[in-house]
């Protein structure tokens, strides 16, 4: 068992839980995530890392209680665990993996919601490599803000926005990378992590303003082994799978309007069915034969 040594609830649905899982935070970097299960026959959820520690052989999720198995992991108390945590999966990030891709750049993240978390170790692993990244956090209000204090510690600046205004500037985050901008920030590259329709406007801006940027799809996942299918891609004109060939991409390839889309048909059985017809050996629908 994967011991909860400690939680936090930090709004109404979003939960930090640091967990016990040596062998994950020993190797861990960033940009990766790990697969929790409650219980035996309990889903399979694939969850990006938000912090690790390798001296205490912990690794923190940060995780929005909004299916069933989300709510019953929100249940979960201190001293209670969780009966898998596998990883690391997935590709770290690429500042994170190679400090160089970093070295000499002026980098933003944007976060947007839950996806503060897992910007926060990025940002936390340049800071200790002596690279000073910006943060735009964005929110819909003031109670959906998470993760600012630490943010702070770690971060040359952080910009707050809520899009009701009831917290920092008023605004969504493209709001507040505009209003950056028009007050003569420059930024090398951008890295966004939100919702997937957040990415997608925050590459339009990008792609305007000629910041090459990188986004995370692992909102798409489903199974994270590369077996489901679920998270199939399009990254410039190429197929690629997120939990696989991700989750991180350049953001300026990635088709969102058909990952959004075929996120939806896949919910139903029938979408299932539709997709393996039309997406033919590409598919994956638990072929099981991709890497
Ligand atoms: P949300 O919908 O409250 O949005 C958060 C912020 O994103 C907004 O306040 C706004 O600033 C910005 N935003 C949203 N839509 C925008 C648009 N069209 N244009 C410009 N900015 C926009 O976010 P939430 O409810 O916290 O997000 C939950 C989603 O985040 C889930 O779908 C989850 O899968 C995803 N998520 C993604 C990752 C990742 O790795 N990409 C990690 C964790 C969570
Ligand atoms: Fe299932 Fe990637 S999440 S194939």
């Amino acid at each position: 068992m994967y011991k909860i040594i400690n939680k936090r609830q930090l709004s109404e649905s979003i939960f930090y839980m640091e967990v016990e899982a040596k062998r994950v935070a020993d190797s861990c970097l960033p940009g990766q995530f790990v697969i929790v299960k409650t219980g035996k026959e309990g889903e399979r959820i694939p969850l990006t890392i938000c912090d690790y520690d390798r001296e205490r052989g912990t690794v923190t999720i940060v995780f929005q209680a909004v299916g069933v198995s989300t709510i019953k992991m929100s249940r979960l108390e201190e001293g209670d665990g969780f009966t898998d945590f596998v990883g690391p999966l997935g590709r770290p990030s690429e500042l994170c993996a190679d400090i160089n891709n970093a070295k000499g750049k002026k980098i933003l993240f944007i976060a947007g919601g839950v996806g503060t978390a897992p910007v926060y170790p990025q940002v936390k692993f340049l800071k200790e490599a002596g690279i000073d990244a910006d943060v735009i956090i964005g929110a819909r209000n003031k109670e959906l803000i998470i993760l600012e204090d630490e943010m702070k510690k770690v971060a040359a600046n952080v910009y707050v926005a809520t899009d009701d205004g009831s917290y920092g500037f008023k605004g969504n985050v493209n709001d507040r990378l505009k209003d950056l901008k028009a007050n003569g920030a420059e930024y090398d590259l951008v890295v966004a992590i939100g919702p997937i329709i957040m990415m997608k406007f925050v590459c339009l801006l990008t792609k305007e303003l000629n910041i090459p940027t990188i986004v995370s799809m692992n909102p798409i996942m489903v199974d994270g082994t590369g077996m489901c299918g679920a998270c199939r891609l399009l990254v410039g004109g190429k197929v690629q799978f997120a939990c696989v060939d991700g989750p991180e991409f350049d953001g300026h390839l990635v088709d969102f309007d058909q990952a959004m889309k075929r996120a939806a048909i896949y919910k139903t059985e029938e979408g299932r069915a539709k997709l393996a017809l039309l997406e033919g050996d590409t598919h994956h629908g638990g072929c099981g034969n991709c890497n």
